[in-house]
């Protein structure tokens, strides 16, 4: 998947998106890592082909397990071949174990506590808000999604939680929690899309050490989380051997 032909028509802070053709976009996933509302920012060289290959990962996995993503193709590096979607403006989280801003809201969970059953949690996506936590009735009254739309992205969400914390299990690693985001196609169906990437879910080894973002989040140094982030590979088995991490 090339982008040179194609025109640019967003840039977030870890992805840029181009037109591919009516129905595709692609995703190009960049070498930068932003934490703390963008008050932490690091270039990072490899990073954007792991988080494309770990997301092409999981996307595959999904699909096979029969959850409709947008995911078609992947370039073998940092280049992703998605389906175009209207995207719901919505952070959709799902919580295993207390942690991070849900300990903020409740102190009173004890870290890592176990949430049995699961949580699904949702947030208005809108970085100058900081995404606040919305609830039901305000999607629904706000019209973002109707009462059914948000049924279905429960138990989706619920769904792609179960297959992802298989995966994990057999990798030895502890899935914390994970934040997905959906859009609609033409026929207005409900599509998995984004990225599912350390930058998107916390995950434990055995050790009790992190393998996703939460490693930069706490230090600020980009070279921990690169190493994090190839040991996440290593337990997957995603290969990584065959990318420059030095330049
Ligand atoms: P952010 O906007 O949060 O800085 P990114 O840098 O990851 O995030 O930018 C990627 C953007 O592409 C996000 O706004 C995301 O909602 C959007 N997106 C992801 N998948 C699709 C898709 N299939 N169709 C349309 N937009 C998508
Ligand atoms: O990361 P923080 O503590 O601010 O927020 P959280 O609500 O505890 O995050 C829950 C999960 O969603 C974590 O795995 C985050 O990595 C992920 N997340 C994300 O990918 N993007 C966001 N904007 C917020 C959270």
């Amino acid at each position: 998947v090339c982008t040179h032909t194609y025109t640019l028509i967003y840039e977030g802070k870890s992805k840029r998106v181009y037109v591919k053709n009516r129905d595709e976009l692609i995703l190009e996933f960049k070498d930068e890592v932003t934490a703390r509302d963008g008050a932490l920012r690091s270039f990072i060289r490899g990073k954007g082909i792991i988080n494309a290959r770990v997301s092409a990962y999981f996307f595959s996995v999904l699909n096979k397990k029969g959850i409709d993503t947008h995911f078609l193709d992947y370039d073998g590096a940092r280049k992703m071949a998605v389906k175009k979607l209207r995207m719901l403006p919505l952070e959709v989280i799902v919580r295993n174990y207390a942690y991070g801003s849900q300990l903020k809201r409740i102190p009173l969970l004890k870290p890592l506590q176990e949430l049995n059953p699961p949580i699904v949690e949702f947030h208005y996506k809108d970085d100058s808000l900081h995404d606040p936590l919305i609830i039901v009735d305000d999607i629904i009254n706000s019209g973002i999604a109707t009462h059914e739309e948000l049924n279905f992205i429960i138990k989706t969400s619920l769904r792609i939680n179960d297959i992802l914390r298989e995966v994990f299990s057999e990798a030895k690693l502890k899935l914390i929690d994970f934040k997905i985001e959906f859009g609609r196609d033409r026929d207005n169906k409900l599509i998995l899309a984004d990225e599912i990437s350390g930058d998107t879910f916390r995950v434990l080894d055995d050790n009790g050490k992190h393998l996703d973002k939460e490693v930069f989040r706490r230090t600020g140094d980009p070279k921990l989380l690169i190493d994090a982030y190839i040991r996440l590979c290593e337990k997957l088995g995603i290969k990584v051997d065959d990318i420059d991490f030095h330049g």
